[in-house]
């Protein structure tokens, strides 16, 4: 048998890897601007602490989880998200007790969904956590940090910001209660996960993709005017900051998040440009899920990024950022020269830790290393022939000026590198 990637995970070749190591430079730079410390935790924890958390009743931990036992006969499975563990580290280490965390993390998550595109089984998410700030200032942060980053990652104008409050759990449970009792009568009408969901997790209803079941829901209670006080006035508050700043925002009552443990605010960021997984981000208060996982109360905020469907994105514009890779490209004819190359690589490495260069290995005719180099996005080439090395110079040509091609010495190289540098 032919081994293949297991069905829903992705290769990731170098012009994607590209842009996945762009977004995350851009994010590292962003959160640092903001004081969060970046930190990284197991990609398999035990089941339990994704059940706990996550919901008996949701879909990832019912039909989406990779858990087995380990050799110990433990039951682990590969993490879904990165809230839990990032919750069990904090908790674990002692970092949550009267204290204000800002966290940050990268890793890939893995769900056993249904893959498509934008949507696979191992996926890449960038995650925000802050404990400790029960205001709606801390919620404003993370939308101003989320803007932040689709600023420099100039998908701004593809992106919309969507809004909830899901309220207190008492507030939750009144909704739920009267969600259930509008949509029993038309129970045979809904789509049979509805039907199912009508009894385990009705708020779900709402994210059906069955039309059917959409229209029935339009005339459905709606989350929004169930909120307790507090979650009113926390919503109108974060409205306002927002305002306030001009990011625009629609607020969205179906927005109820495919995880159990949110309270208060919720927020996705969404594009029309992927299909059907149009959701780039999402998040939202989780005040509840400290204590629920044995903590003391702590409030929480944080949300995730698909780096895939950031990635997607960013490949679907029309000059998509990420430069080539390489500087400098060594080109060589003849036996001695070739040596001479791997050498002068090795210099301009040492010198110049900054510039990126590659020797040309294996055999090859001289057009056909040219021709290479200028596929491989250099600025210039140096080419060591066997008249160069006799002379004890270089030929430097220049790949973005074809007509620009000269010698120079080994001295000369210094101030030659370095304009390649400045002009990058
Ligand atoms: P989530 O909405 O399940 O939230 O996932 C966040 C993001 O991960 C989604 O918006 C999407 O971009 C990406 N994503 C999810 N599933 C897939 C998939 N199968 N393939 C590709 N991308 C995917 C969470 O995971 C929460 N932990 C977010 C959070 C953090 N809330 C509070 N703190």
């Amino acid at each position: 048998m032919k081994i293949q990637a297991v069905r829903g995970m992705q290769d990731l070749l170098p012009e994607k890897q590209k842009i996945f190591r762009h977004v995350e430079d851009v994010v590292r730079r962003v959160f640092s601007a903001y004081g969060y410390g970046e930190v990284d935790f197991p990609v398999i924890e035990y089941t339990q602490l994704f059940s706990r958390s996550v919901g008996e009743a949701t879909d990832i931990v019912e039909k989406e989880m990779y858990t087995f036992n380990d050799r110990s006969g433990d039951s682990v499975t590969l993490r879904p998200e990165g809230t839990a563990g990032c919750v069990r580290m904090a908790q674990e280490n002692g970092m949550l007790f009267n204290q204000i965390q800002r966290l940050w993390y990268a890793g890939p998550m893995f769900r056993y969904e249904r893959p498509q595109k934008g949507r696979y089984r191992q996926f890449f998410q960038i995650g925000g956590e802050c404990f400790g700030m029960a205001g709606p200032d801390i919620d404003a942060e993370l939308i101003f940090l989320t803007a932040r980053i689709w600023q420099e990652l100039e998908i701004t104008d593809q992106v919309t910001l969507e809004l909830n409050s899901m309220g207190s759990v008492e507030s939750r449970k009144a909704y739920e209660q009267s969600l259930v009792e509008f949509l029993s009568g038309s129970r045979s009408s809904l789509d049979p996960d509805s039907q199912r969901r009508l009894d385990s997790n009705p708020l779900r209803i709402l994210d059906s993709k069955d039309p059917n079941t959409q229209a029935i829901l339009s005339d459905a209670p709606v989350l929004i005017d169930f909120l307790d006080h507090e979650s009113a006035e926390h919503f109108a508050q974060l409205r306002r900051m927002l305002d306030n700043a001009q990011l625009a925002y629609e607020v969205n009552p179906t927005i109820v998040r495919g995880l159990d443990y949110y309270n208060g605010t919720v927020f996705e960021w969404t594009t029309t440009a992927l299909g059907a997984q149009g959701a780039v981000c999402g998040g939202g208060r989780y005040d509840g899920l400290v204590e629920q996982l044995g903590g003391r109360p702590t409030p929480a905020v944080g949300f995730a990024m698909g780096l895939d469907r950031l990635a997607l994105l960013i490949l679907e514009q029309k000059n998509p950022p990420g430069d080539s890779g390489i500087d400098v490209f060594i080109a060589s004819m003849g036996g001695i020269a070739r040596a001479q190359a791997l050498l002068l690589g090795e210099k301009l490495r040492d010198q110049f830790q900054e510039v990126r260069v590659q020797v040309h290995c294996g055999n090859g005719k001289f057009k056909a290393q040219l021709k290479k180099a200028d596929q491989s996005g250099a600025q210039i080439a140096l080419i060591l022939g066997e008249d160069e090395v006799e002379a004890g110079e270089i030929s430097v040509k220049n790949l973005r000026d074809e007509s620009v091609q000269y010698r120079i010495t080994n001295k000369d190289l210094a101030r030659v590198i370095d304009s390649i540098v400045v002009s990058r």
